[in-house]
């Protein structure tokens, strides 16, 4: 199930795994990039940041969302990819064969950002020689949101 254009969940893809490529995670050694499509066209990355006080480490989603909230997006969030798996030897995160899809506090995050322009975007999680698509909608259904303190 997709709305969007194989071609355009392609190149999400393929910038999440350019993303992990950047993971600095020597604690766990599982690489994750996450890529957001935006309306505009823009496509923002992000990649898990671990720490040796390893509670501190950031994921790839949060470290996106928060890279296009720090620019200024507030909504317009159409899809977003995910890969990861263990580095192979030029550092290029190995896929399985099941998709990584975002934890939970990330599709919480996740959903604030889309909830700001009212979309529901499509998750892609990156698998070897597949794509699983989800609505966010459907990975944290009634979420909790800005909706809610207005
Ligand atoms: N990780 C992410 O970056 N995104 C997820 O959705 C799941 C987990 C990271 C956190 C940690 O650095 C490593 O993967 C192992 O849990």
């Amino acid at each position: 199930m997709s709305g969007l254009p194989a071609a355009d969940a392609a190149m999400l893809a393929m910038a999440a795994r350019t993303a992990a490529r950047r993971a600095y995670a020597p604690y766990s050694r599982f690489h994750v990039g996450a890529a957001l499509m935006f309306a505009d066209g823009a496509i923002v990355t992000g990649s898990n940041v671990e720490n040796a006080s390893y509670g501190l480490s950031l994921c790839a989603e949060a470290h996106a969302v928060a890279n296009a909230m720090g620019e200024g997006r507030r909504g317009g969030l159409i899809a977003v990819a995910v890969a990861g798996g263990k580095p192979d030897a030029v550092g290029e995160a190995e896929l399985g064969p099941e998709a990584v899809m975002p934890c939970g506090r990330c599709r919480q995050m996740l959903h604030e950002l889309a909830a700001l322009g009212g979309t529901d975007p499509e998750v892609i999680g990156v698998a070897a020689g597949s794509m699983l698509h989800v609505p966010l909608s459907s990975l944290l259904p009634h979420a909790f949101g800005p909706a809610n303190l207005a």
